[in-house]
């Protein structure tokens, strides 16, 4: 089983969206995914309560206390981790240990850029991730590349070395969507042929 950690201390900035959306593109792919929301508002679980039986299954982590972390890793090929607005300390440390890939949504304001400058810091002291910097990726969140905006963004990441993996443009499909409990893997391929081809380079990315 693969974990994958969305994390970013700063509210807002597009976790539940990607989480939820990289659960959805996994289940589609016929992939085994269980989804475990760190966040007290449970915005991931709330999603998920409103998913159709007949989309491809998500499952959730804890919904039976009887099940070890060994049958967990068993049954699923993928845990997705939604993670709360900031996460810090133990916590973090926890989540950063399960984890195989780490995506982190960034807002090009300067108060998203900021919040997670201190946050990237924190995890670049992790020893555990230390070693793999090539497992943190950033995603641009509500960004047109070709914006000012864009690079803005681009210049401030560039200190860090990592990879940006994909630009996600700001749009309802992914409001509308999360209504019912979809993913933008689950509407009509005309009603999200933009973001199922921006997200292309992230679901390489995380499936390489
Ligand atoms: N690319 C996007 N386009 C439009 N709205 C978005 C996009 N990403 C996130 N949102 C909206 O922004 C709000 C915050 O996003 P959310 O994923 O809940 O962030 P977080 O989990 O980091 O707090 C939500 O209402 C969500 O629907
Ligand atoms: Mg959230």
């Amino acid at each position: 089983m693969r974990a994958i950690l969305v994390a970013n201390p700063k509210g807002g900035s597009g976790k539940t969206t990607l989480a939820t959306n990289l659960a959805g593109y996994l289940a589609k792919e016929n992939q085994r995914v269980v989804m475990w929301d760190l966040d007290q508002q449970k915005s991931s679980l709330n999603w998920l309560a409103l998913r159709s039986s007949e989309l491809p299954a998500i499952t959730r982590l804890g919904l039976e206390r009887s099940e070890t972390s060994q049958r967990v890793m068993e049954k699923n090929d993928w845990l997705v981790l939604d993670s709360p607005a900031g996460i810090q300390g133990k916590n973090l440390s926890h989540a950063l240990k399960l984890a195989h890939k780490i995506i982190v949504p960034v807002q090009p304001s300067v108060f998203d850029m900021v919040a997670t400058r201190d946050f990237i810091d924190r995890l670049m002291e992790e020893k555990t991730i230390n070693k793999h910097k090539a497992f943190i990726g950033i995603v641009g969140m509500r960004v047109d590349p070709r914006t000012r905006a864009a690079s803005t963004l681009e210049q401030f990441l560039s200190q860090y070395n990592l990879p940006i993996l994909t630009y996600l443009r700001d749009t309802m499909v992914y409001v509308n969507s999360a209504f019912n409990g979809k993913s933008i893997f689950d509407l009509p391929f005309y009603q999200a042929e933009r973001d199922l081809m921006q997200w292309q380079p992230l679901t390489a990315w995380v499936r390489e």
